[in-house]
């Protein structure tokens, strides 16, 4: 597992409980405004949500992926965000309509809402969350957007998955200020043990020039 901060929690209630807490304090005390934040989707980044309380009128949120579904479709990461917050806070959120493919779309709110930063959109915050393969976001092992280095977002064809989903690309991650990686539960133990070992995963690619923090439960992090 590459550098950065490792905060170890002993369960993934913890883990969002003190994870909330750090950003509502980062936010409070951050002079940008609005404060741009991508999100993540899966059961992780889900139990942040649904404990998060912000000054949500100058909070700004992004996706980092999307699938290729309509919003009320029970897979969309903008149903389950919706749910988790969206609907309880009215907190200002863009949609990636990725069911239509429209990445160029994305790249072009990314463009009118976030500060830019050498060329590249400069979240205040970026959450990620990890799979068992040790994919991020959508960047899934042996898929094309893995090298994509001039676009923003793409759209990226999953064979493993059998889908199609959008996605921001690694050099928009890497620009963040921030960077969180969410990690919770015994079945992401052995990508862990083998980030800790020095495998290549997509994941092991996050390397922001700004903050990165990994945030575990005991499940995950042994
Ligand atoms: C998605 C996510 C994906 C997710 C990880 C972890 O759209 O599925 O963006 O990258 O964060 O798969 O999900 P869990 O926390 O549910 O394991």
């Amino acid at each position: 597992m590459r550098g950065g901060e490792r905060i170890v929690c002993e369960t993934a209630d913890e883990l969002a409980a003190r994870a909330a807490a750090r950003l509502a304090a980062i936010v409070a005390t951050d002079s940008h405004r609005p404060f741009c934040v991508a999100l993540a989707g899966g059961s992780t980044p889900r139990r942040l949500y649904e404990r998060l309380t912000l000054p949500w009128a100058e909070v700004e949120l992004f996706f980092g992926d999307e699938r290729a579904v309509p919003p009320d479709h029970p897979d969309s990461n903008w149903g389950m965000v919706k749910a988790a917050l969206l609907d309880r806070s009215g907190v200002r959120a863009h949609r990636m309509r990725a069911e239509a493919g429209a990445a160029g779309e994305y790249e072009s709110v990314l463009k009118s809402r976030v500060r830019q930063d050498r060329g590249w959109p400069r979240f205040d915050l970026v959450i990620l969350g990890v799979g068992t393969d040790g994919h991020t976001a959508s960047l899934f092992p042996g898929t094309a957007a893995l090298a994509e280095a001039r676009r923003w977002v793409v759209m990226n064809d999953v064979p493993q998955l059998g889908a199609r989903r959008m996605t921001l690309t690694f050099p928009v991650l890497n620009a963040a200020r921030r960077i969180w990686i969410l990690c919770s539960g015994a079945d992401k133990r052995p990508v862990v043990e083998q980030l800790a070992a020095g495998a290549r995963l997509p994941v092991s690619r996050i390397d922001p020039d700004g903050e990165l923090c990994w945030w575990l439960d005991r499940a995950a992090a042994g």
